[in-house]
């Protein structure tokens, strides 16, 4: 891009109460609709909260040394930026507003930091966990649609911690997954799989969203919860999990992941599923039927409740690409 061939808007007299139009003019050459969008609301943002908190030049410093400390922790199995979304309430609002649910499909809530793309695929009735000395749980599910017609096939991803509540990526020397796996679902939209029984464990905090924590009185913790990634085609990923029912930390998760239809109650494995399953009787059992949204009814219902969300900001927007923009038309 040659600068000297961009008109480029003329500024003066730039001032505490003008800065912010003149900033959003400058962006306003940008091509890309949704990009100059976001754009103008963000910078509008972020003035408005320094006007409104009188950010000290002592503030803006120490919020950018944090956000440096943020980048510099990160490495390709600890990702910092995310915890810090997460732990600000940022990562569970962007989940539900970009997939959003219809009544009687499954919830989502936030991916977490201990994801990976190695686990292992396994068949329907294996052990995601090795883990000797965690409690011992069947999990059977079914998948289906908003219809209730079984998916068959879908890719699910599914990862817990041992029974000390930490992720097989956060032990140093880590050479095989552990307390995860991927699974299909089969012809009745059914999967099953021995694990363990989730437990509480802290985010990491020994890094700066640790410090922040502690600074604003807030524990680590997360309550006890089993991760379920769902991927098929036509339907609406699905990144949730499902959390136990009475742990200490239901309503205080420091991640804000907790749904109430994402919580469950554990039963025991009767004497007619231990024959079925091979496993013990009287074991715990956790049984659950997720259901996924089409790709088509998930843009419908993005659509409308952004359409809704802004009219009430008073917006007149169009939907390009899924996504709202200015209709100046
Ligand atoms: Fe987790």
């Amino acid at each position: 891009m040659d600068p000297s061939q961009v008109q480029i808007p003329p500024m003066k007299d730039l001032t505490v109460d003008n800065i912010t139009e003149n900033v959003i003019t400058i962006n306003s050459l940008c091509e890309d609709e949704r990009m100059k969008y976001v754009l103008e609301r963000l910078v509008t943002h972020l003035h408005d909260f320094a006007r409104e908190t009188r950010l000290s030049s002592t503030e803006w410093m120490t919020g950018l040394q944090f956000l440096t400390e943020v980048g510099q922790i990160c490495t390709p199995v600890r990702q910092e930026f995310i915890l810090l979304s997460d732990i600000l309430g940022l990562s569970i609002l962007v989940d539900s507003i970009d997939h959003p649910k219809p009544p009687g499909s499954t919830e989502g809530t936030v991916l977490g930091p201990f994801h990976t793309h190695d686990a292992e695929e396994l068949p329907n009735g294996d052990a995601i966990s090795h883990d000797p000395k965690g409690e011992p749980l069947l999990v059977v599910c079914t998948l289906r649609d908003t219809e209730g017609r079984p998916i068959e096939g879908a890719k699910i991803d599914i990862w817990e911690t041992d029974s000390t509540g930490h992720y097989d990526v956060q032990y140093a020397g880590r050479e095989t997954p552990d307390g995860r796996c991927v699974m299909r679902s089969d012809a009745e939209g059914i999967f099953w799989f021995k694990a363990i029984t989730p437990v509480p464990y802290p985010i990491p905090h020994d890094g700066p969203v640790g410090k922040l924590l502690k600074k604003l009185h807030r524990h680590p913790y997360r309550p006890s919860h089993m991760h379920f990634m769902f991927e098929k085609e036509g339907y609406d990923h699905l990144i949730t999990a499902l959390y136990l029912r009475n742990d200490p930390y239901e309503t205080s998760d420091a991640v804000f992941g907790v749904k109430d239809s994402l919580v469950v109650d554990l039963a025991k494995v009767s004497p007619e599923m231990a024959a079925k399953y091979n496993v013990p009787e009287g074991q715990a059992l956790l049984t659950y039927d997720f259901v996924l949204v089409s790709d088509e009814e998930t843009r419908e219902l993005r659509a409308t409740n952004s359409k809704i969300a802004l009219d009430k900001l008073g917006r007149k927007v169009k939907i390009v690409n899924g996504l709202p923009v200015p209709d100046l038309d």
